[in-house]
């Protein structure tokens, strides 16, 4: 059986993935390992107008931001945040506290609106999803970019089964996350009428000691507690779950990071 504590705070910003956490930055700093290099390879083959004016969503610890700021150096580079602690000194960017669930922007305000691995976690995703496609000029894009964790479904490995199910009970309990939402993301874009929809996905592996598995494991440590609290797992499954990832002969696919875009008419 699972316990809820009844005053315990639902939500993505007071939940163990939160940025008070004090593994969050390090966490963080993971996910942008795995995730930036796709993200690149998509900003690079999107033809944005001179001068852009770019809004990057949640933006978290602002390496994508950054990136932004460099690679379009003519560009105004906007990114915003509920907590925009990580975001300081980071040349080229404008920061904004932001709560894209609840704020809003002026109709047609960007080039580019892009928003990473922060919709799976909210409970307004297609609603956010609709609003921000209002935000983009005509003829800009909207580019949306999301973790799927449907591959760790598909294991055979009971240890790796029970752990993933586990993870993912627990993101949709205590914060709201859709962890398979990411896969609709191409018709969710179609279905607003974007065009030039395209989308491309990178796998993520763990037990492999590469960026996905270095994401995995840190946001399954920082859960861990969370996972106990909650009866999902046992500290057996953790440890379990340690030297299953510690075994050169075992690596699986874990996740998929999605990246999909589409043009706003
Ligand atoms: C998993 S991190 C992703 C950060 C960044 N987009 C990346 O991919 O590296 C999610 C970020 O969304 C932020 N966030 C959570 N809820 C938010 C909201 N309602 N509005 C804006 N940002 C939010 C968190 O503070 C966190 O920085």
């Amino acid at each position: 059986m699972t316990t809820t504590d009844s005053t315990e705070e639902f939500g993505y910003t007071s939940s163990y993935l939160a940025d008070p956490h004090a593994g969050q930055l390090a966490r963080l700093r993971t996910l942008e390992r795995a995730f930036d290099p796709l993200s690149h390879a998509v900003f690079n083959q999107l033809d944005l107008v001179q001068k852009p004016a770019i809004l990057d969503l949640g933006a978290g610890a602002g390496s994508l931001a950054g990136w932004l700021g460099k690679r379009y150096p003519d560009a105004t580079v906007t990114a915003t945040d509920i907590d925009t602690r990580f975001l300081t000194d980071i040349p080229g960017i404008e920061v904004m506290t932001h709560n894209a669930a609840t704020d809003g922007f002026p109709a047609a305000s960007f080039d580019v609106v892009h928003a990473r691995a922060l919709l799976c976690h909210l409970g307004e995703r297609e609603d956010i999803l609709t609003r921000a496609a209002t935000w983009v000029r005509p003829g800009g894009w909207l580019v949306i970019e999301d973790v799927s964790l449907r591959p760790s479904l598909r294991t055979a490995n009971p240890v790796f089964r029970k752990v993933a199910q586990a993870g993912i009970t627990l993101l949709e309990q205590t914060i709201g996350s859709d962890m398979l939402w990411a896969d609709t993301l191409p018709d969710g874009l179609r279905d607003r009428g974007l065009y030039r929809v395209g989308h491309r996905t990178l796998e993520g592996r763990i037990g492999d000691n590469g960026p996905a598995d270095a994401f995995w494991a840190a946001t399954t440590a920082q859960a861990g507690p969370a996972l106990l609290k909650r009866q999902l797992l046992t500290q057996d499954d953790l440890d379990a779950m340690v030297n299953l990832r510690a075994d050169p002969g075992f690596t699986e696919a874990a996740l998929t990071f999605v990246s999909a875009w589409g043009q706003v008419t």
